[in-house]
């Protein structure tokens, strides 16, 4: 992805779009670093030159242009009423069109139908990009509008629960991967509603996991279930890593995914959000049954184990990969420990 010039320089683009809208103290600030961000996001999407990447970046382009224009009407009804005051009325309409706004940018449930459909078509580099760095600005935004409130809460089930659901009956990694991302998106929502840190706790772990996921099946060119059990996943310990990594990114205790949700958890409980809460974990246990679907169908059905296998060094040679699957497979532990150490 950054082999040629112009790409490394939409990649700076890219970057700097979203640092000029999250740190931006006006909503037409932060309308500029999205549309810079955007625009910089579609000669990406679309470098190479197939129609399944072109494909993906119009339908990407046009799904954010449409969000663009909702959240500025937001943003100049907001500025037109001139006696509501931007912070004191978290139910105002225009408020609701910024925030659905900012929703549709980042992929949540009600706005999600774009999402799946663009992964689709992307490389495992470029969706690592669209499932972490593009959600970026906009859950920034949106966590400086949000309170409970029932419109809120009604997306946290809806993203939590089609995330579930979504990824029932999907083949292909990539959308198993998006419905994960709508899943975590609204756990994500949620953690913002309990304070400014956790979101940001919950959103890089996320991005973590989901980076060594990604770079994993990118390194071994695997993008449909029935291809897990071939050639470069065969090395045990290869498979290995990436099946507990699942498990990590589907929250199960000794890994680090499971960190951000028990904060989520717990954080929930103080609040006595406990009907919520407990929507959240029931859906979690739905998805935890295709992530173990993928293990089942390479470990147990199609573990073949040829023994003419050619050498393996593959961590060798993907430091990123190992690195980032070591943290989300130890992490817990390590920070366990320190602070254990620390107190
Ligand atoms: C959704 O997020 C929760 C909390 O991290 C996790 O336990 C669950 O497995 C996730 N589901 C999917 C599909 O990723």
């Amino acid at each position: 992805m950054l082999k040629t010039p112009t790409n490394m320089l939409f990649m700076i683009i890219l970057i700097s779009g979203t640092i000029i809208s999250i740190s931006s103290n006006s909503w037409f600030n932060a309308w500029i670093g999205l549309e810079i961000n955007l625009l910089s996001m579609i000669p990406i999407l679309s470098s190479t030159k197939n129609k399944y990447n072109t494909e993906s970046a119009l339908k990407y382009f046009l799904t954010q242009a449409i969000g663009s224009i909702i959240l500025m009407t937001g943003c100049l009804l907001m500025a037109l009423s001139s006696e509501i005051n931007m912070t004191m009325h978290f139910s105002s309409p225009q408020l609701m069109m910024i925030n659905s706004a900012l929703l549709l940018k980042m992929g949540a449930a009600p706005f999600h139908f774009w999402f799946p459909v663009v992964m689709d078509g992307v490389s495992w580099l470029k969706a690592i990009l669209l499932m972490t760095w593009q959600k970026l600005a906009p859950l920034m935004l949106f966590s400086h509008n949000i309170t409970f409130n029932k419109f809120i809460m009604s997306i946290i089930v809806c993203s939590v629960t089609i995330g579930a659901l979504g990824g029932l009956n999907q083949t292909s990694l990539r959308k198993i991967m998006t419905y994960s991302s709508i899943n975590h998106t609204g756990w994500i929502i949620a953690a913002m509603m309990i304070n400014e840190m956790y979101w940001m706790i919950y959103f890089t772990i996320y991005s973590l996991i989901t980076t060594a996921i990604a770079l994993m099946f990118n390194s071994s060119n695997t993008f449909h279930i029935s291809q897990l059990f071939l050639h470069k996943m065969n090395d045990p310990l290869t498979k290995t890593t990436t099946f507990v990594s699942l498990l990590s990114l589907g929250g199960l205790p000794p890994f680090l995914g499971f960190l951000p949700k028990w904060m989520v958890i717990q954080g929930l409980s103080q609040n006595n959000c406990f009907l919520l809460i407990t929507i959240m974990v029931m859906s979690t246990l739905i998805t935890l049954f295709y992530y173990l679907r993928l293990m089942y169908s390479a470990m147990a059905i199609n573990n073949l184990q040829p023994k003419w296998n050619l050498k393996n060094n593959f961590f060798q040679k993907n430091q990123a990969a190992l690195f980032s699957l070591t943290l989300s497979l130890s992490g817990l532990m390590i920070v366990t420990m320190t602070n254990n150490l620390l107190s």
